[in-house]
C-alpha cells in the first residue's frame, strides 16, 4: 500500500533494496549470455520512453521491468568478461556495496565538520594507498602533501595545472586572470584531458606543447627541455609538464627520471597520469613502471579502471598540499566553522572544483577490506599474465604482429593485411557480441588494443577472444 507521502517506507525500501540487489547479482551471473556491446540504435531508447514523466507514482515492480526491457538492451557490458575495449572500469561487489551505503548516508562531505568520517576515511584510505602501491612518503598526509579522490583523472590534473599556474604566477592569475604567457607540456601521446585542463584553466590551447616521441610512444626528455628553452627565449613562462605511466593508446612509459630532472631544472610543476596503468604497482614486480615518481610534484591513478572499485574514483596525491590548497579555496561566512578555524582539520573541497562531495571513500576502503592488498596483486597479476599470453600467440602467429610493446595487461596488435583488414576484423568481431574490443593508430597504422581487467575476465575468454580474431581473418 502506497502512503500519501509517497516516501518510499523503510519496509518497501528493505524489499525493494533485496530485489535490486538480486537483480545485480542475477546480471553478473548472466552477463556471458549478452552481446557485449548493445545493438541499440540511435533513438532506440528515448523510442522506448513515454514522452511525458507519470504523473502518479507506479509500482516499483514497473521500474524493474523497464530496466530489463529497455534500459538492459540498451547498455553496453563494460563488466562482460569479454569486454577488452579501451580500458578496464571494472566493479566489483564489496564496491557496489559501498556505493549502497554512501548513497544512502547521503553525506556532503566539503567540509571535515560538515561530517568527519567521509573527510578522514579518506585521507586514511589514500595514505594506505601510498604504502600499497609504495609511492614517494612525500605523497602522505602526515607531512606537507597528501591525498584526496577526485570524481576523474580528468579533474585531478585540471587541479594540479591550476595549482602549477598559480604557483607559477604567485597567485597572479587567480587574481587578475591570465596573460597567455604560461605554457603547459605534454607528448603526443598524452590523454586529451590535459588539453581539455589547459583550455579550462585559461592558459589557452596554443600554449600547450606536444613533445615528441621515441619508437616507443615514449616522450623524449630531450625534446621537452628544447621545447622549454625555445618558450624561455622567446620570454614564455613554463610552467606545467604532464608524464604518462601508461598511455591511453598503447601503455606507453615516458621516462620519469629524465622528465623529472628537466621539470626540476626549468622549475615546472611535474604532474604525473597513471590512471590505468597504476595499479600495477600494487605488485611490487611491477614497480619499476613508477621510477622516478620522487620528481613529480603530483599523482594519480583510477581505482575505478583497473581496482575493482566502480566509476567515479580517481585517487590524487601532491607532494605539498599548499599551492593547491591556495589556489582553490574560497571561504564565504557560510562555510566559516570551528574546526577549520581551528587549522586542524582538511577540508577537500579546497582540493577540488566543485564544493560538494560524495562519500567515495566508502567503496574504495570495501574494496581494499574485502579483497586485502594480497587478493588485489592476485588479479593483478592474472590480468597482466593473461595479457600477456595473448601477446605471445600474437607474436607467435606469421600473420599478425605486436605493434607496441606489451608491459601489462594492454596488447596492441594487428593483422599483417593492413588497416582495411584490421576494421573488417574488428567489425566482425564485436558484432559477434562475444566479446568487444576497440582501436588505435599507432605509427599511422590502424592498431587493435586488447585491455584485459574486467573483474570476471579469465583464460578462456582471452583464448575466445583469439579464436575470434583468427576467424575473422580468415584463418
Ligand atoms: C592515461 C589516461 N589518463 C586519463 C584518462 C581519463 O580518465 P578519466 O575518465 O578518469 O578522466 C584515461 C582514460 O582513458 C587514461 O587512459
Amino acid at each position: 500500500m502506497r502512503h500519501d507521502d509517497r516516501h518510499m517506507t523503510p519496509e518497501e525500501f528493505r524489499r525493494h533494496g533485496r530485489e535490486v540487489v538480486d537483480w545485480i547479482a542475477d546480471y553478473w551471473e548472466r552477463l556471458e549470455t549478452l552481446p557485449v556491446q548493445s545493438r541499440a540504435a540511435p533513438g532506440d531508447v528515448r523510442a522506448a520512453l513515454p514522452p511525458l514523466p507519470p504523473r502518479d507514482g507506479e509500482p516499483f515492480a514497473d521500474l524493474m521491468r523497464d530496466v530489463e526491457e529497455i534500459v538492459l538492451p540498451g547498455t553496453t557490458h563494460w563488466q562482460s568478461p569479454g569486454w577488452f575495449g579501451y580500458f578496464p572500469a571494472n566493479a566489483s561487489g564489496p564496491a557496489v556495496l559501498g556505493e549502497l551505503l554512501s548513497a544512502g548516508l547521503g553525506v556532503q562531505g566539503m567540509l571535515w565538520s560538515t561530517s568527519p568520517a567521509c573527510t578522514e576515511l579518506e585521507t586514511h584510505v589514500l595514505d594506505w594507498l601510498v604504502g600499497m602501491l609504495d609511492l614517494p612518503p612525500a605523497f602522505l598526509s602526515t607531512g606537507a602533501g597528501g591525498g584526496v579522490i577526485q570524481d576523474s583523472a580528468s579533474n585531478a590534473a585540471l587541479c594540479a595545472l591550476v595549482a602549477a599556474r598559480e604557483r607559477a604566477s604567485g597567485f597572479a592569475v587567480d587574481e587578475r586572470g591570465g596573460d597567455g604567457s604560461l605554457t603547459a607540456y605534454c607528448s603526443t601521446q598524452t590523454h586529451s584531458s590535459i588539453e581539455k585542463a589547459v583550455r579550462v584553466a585559461g592558459l589557452g590551447a596554443a600554449n600547450l606543447r606536444r613533445v615528441e616521441v621515441d619508437d616507443l610512444q615514449a616522450m623524449r626528455p630531450a625534446a621537452l627541455d628544447a621545447a622549454i628553452r625555445a618558450d624561455l627565449a622567446a620570454g614564455k613562462r613554463p610552467a606545467f609538464a604532464c608524464a604518462t605511466v601508461g598511455t591511453t593508446s598503447s601503455h606507453a612509459l615516458d621516462p620519469l627520471p629524465a622528465i623529472g630532472a628537466v621539470c626540476r631544472e626549468h622549475g615546472l610543476w611535474l604532474h604525473v597520469d597513471a590512471a590505468h596503468a597504476g595499479t600495477a604497482a600494487l605488485c611490487p614486480e611491477f614497480r619499476g613502471i613508477q621510477d622516478g615518481l620522487e620528481f613529480a610534484d603530483s599523482y594519480c591513478f583510477n581505482p575505478h579502471k583497473w581496482m575493482f572499485t566502480n566509476f567515479d574514483c580517481d585517487c590524487f596525491w601532491v607532494r605539498d598540499r599548499t599551492d593547491l590548497v591556495r589556489a582553490l579555496s574560497i571561504l564565504p561566512e557560510y562555510l566559516r566553522n570551528a574546526a577549520t578555524e581551528s587549522g586542524r582539520v582538511v577540508d577537500y573541497r579546497d582540493w577540488q572544483v566543485p564544493l560538494g562531495r560524495r562519500f567515495r571513500a566508502l567503496k574504495l576502503w570495501f574494496v581494499i577490506r574485502w579483497y586485502g592488498v594480497e587478493g588485489l596483486r592476485h588479479h593483478v597479476r592474472e590480468h597482466v599474465r593473461l595479457a600477456q599470453e595473448f601477446a605471445g600467440w600474437v607474436d607467435a602467429d606469421p600473420d599478425w604482429e605486436l605493434a607496441a610493446p606489451a608491459p601489462l595487461n594492454l596488447v596492441c596488435f594487428r593483422h599483417r593485411g593492413g588497416d582495411e583488414a584490421n576494421r573488417l576484423i574488428m567489425d566482425a568481431v564485436n558484432a559477434d557480441g562475444g566479446i568487444f574490443l576497440s582501436h588505435t593508430r599507432l605509427d599511422d597504422r590502424l592498431t587493435l588494443r586488447l585491455s584485459v581487467g574486467a573483474t570476471l575476465t579469465a583464460d578462456r575468454h582471452v583464448a575466445r577472444a583469439w579464436r575470434l580474431l583468427r576467424e575473422a581473418a580468415g584463418g
